[in-house]
């Protein structure tokens, strides 16, 4: 094992909706045999000589991003922009003309780490990115934030939302319903959150507070301009990303064929939804994951209605100690997302369930 690296255990750890873009098939460069999952927590089995801050028996959550905690984009704490931590940055450069910094199990662009969907899990950086639990809180109150829960948070942040603003969610998933959380915490005075699955929505009206619009039984862009009387939301978070369904407009149309014949990795019909809809000066907020090149975005109306777009992987690291402390003081219980538990064999089939949203799935959690 190297110098830097633990050994974890694994406890408890999370299926994503990222993983349905390597299940499904949409992010390159995964190859058979690869182990994914990047929601772990669990016990530290052994540490590498160079790890001070953890030792043999701690509990632990590991964030997905991997950062070294040095470099030039660490030091500003975006940690997701590491650039020493993925092995296999000429393809990702290739791609994207930088690479951002290597993920837990999310393909070998990404720099092919091997996942927490297993038994035991290699964490590199094990002073940078695993989360030491020292309190009693049960795991499922924690598991999060190695992801959903700081994500929802940087998703609401990116959107600068200002005291008593609309904020309108597209997604009513566990990333989402994050969002819909922490917009309020940040200040918002209204939440609309966007689906079509009903527990989804019934989730984001119970415990995140939201309006609902469901978008098989209406016009979005016009609730949505309804609801704010023309002015449109002030923030939108995009919590969908590349595999976005549409009720059979156009441009969704076009996608799903292109998609299905894999012209296209990207479905984007939320993100020019969220275009269109936004009010002009707002913020849209990208937290869902795009892969290659969406098109049919309405550049032309971005541009002129002065919008500003944020997006990324997580800064993990930057959320993680403040989040802890916010489920410590009671102020939130990140539980309420999961609907199953399941065993490491079940996974093939709770991949199915999760993805078409039978069962009432929302989040899976498993207990290997
Ligand atoms: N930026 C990050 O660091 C980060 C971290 C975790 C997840 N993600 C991404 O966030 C996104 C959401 O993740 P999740 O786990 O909540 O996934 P999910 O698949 O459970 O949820 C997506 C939801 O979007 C809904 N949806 C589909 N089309 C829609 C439309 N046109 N309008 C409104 N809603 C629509 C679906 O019904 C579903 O409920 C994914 O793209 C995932 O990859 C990003
Ligand atoms: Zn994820
Ligand atoms: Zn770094």
């Amino acid at each position: 094992m190297g110098a830097g690296q633990l050994r974890l255990r694994l406890a408890t750890g999370g299926i994503c909706g990222s993983d349905l873009h390597l299940f499904d098939g949409f992010m390159p460069t995964m190859e058979a045999g690869d182990i994914i999952g990047h929601e772990p927590m669990g016990e530290v089995v052994e540490v590498g000589s160079a790890v001070k801050n953890l030792k043999r028996g701690d509990r632990v959550v590991v964030p997905f991003t991997i950062a070294c905690g040095s470099c030039y984009f660490c030091e500003k704490t975006l940690f997701s922009l590491c650039d020493n931590s993925n092995p296999n940055k000429e393809i990702a450069e290739k791609a994207m003309g930088h690479s951002p910094s290597g993920l837990l199990g999310f393909s070998h662009m990404l720099g092919g780490f091997s996942g927490g969907q297993a038994e035991y899990l290699r964490v590199p950086y094990a002073d940078v990115g695993p989360l030491k639990i020292e309190s009693s809180l049960p795991d499922e109150k924690v598991l999060f934030l190695s992801d959903i829960f700081p994500t929802g948070y940087m998703a609401a942040e990116n959107c600068d939302i200002e005291k008593g603003d609309t904020v309108a969610v597209w997604g009513c998933g566990p990333v989402a319903q994050f969002a819909i959380q922490s917009a309020w915490m940040l200040g918002a005075g209204r939440v609309i959150a966007i689906d079509r699955v009903p527990e989804r929505l019934a989730m984001a009206e119970k415990y995140g507070r939201a309006e609902t619009i469901n978008f098989d039984e209406v016009d979005v862009y016009e609730t949505l301009q309804e609801m704010t009387r023309g002015r449109g939301p002030d923030r939108c978070i995009d919590a969908v990303g590349c595999e976005a369904h549409g009720s059979g407009s156009f441009d969704a149309v076009v996608d799903k064929v292109k998609a299905a014949v894999m012209l296209t990795t990207d479905r984007a019909h939320v993100l020019r939804e969220a275009i269109m809809c936004c009010r002009k000066g707002g913020t849209i907020s990208v937290p869902g994951v795009y892969v290659g090149y969406p098109d049919k975005l309405p550049f032309g109306a971005f541009m002129n209605k002065g919008l500003t777009m944020k997006a990324g992987q997580t800064h993990m690291q930057r959320y993680m100690k403040p989040l802890l402390e916010k489920i410590e003081e009671g102020k939130i219980d990140p539980s309420f997302v999961i609907t199953h538990r399941i065993k490491l064999e079940e996974a093939p089939e709770a991949y199915k369930t999760f993805r078409d949203k039978k069962d009432g799935c929302i989040k899976v959690v498993i207990k290997p």
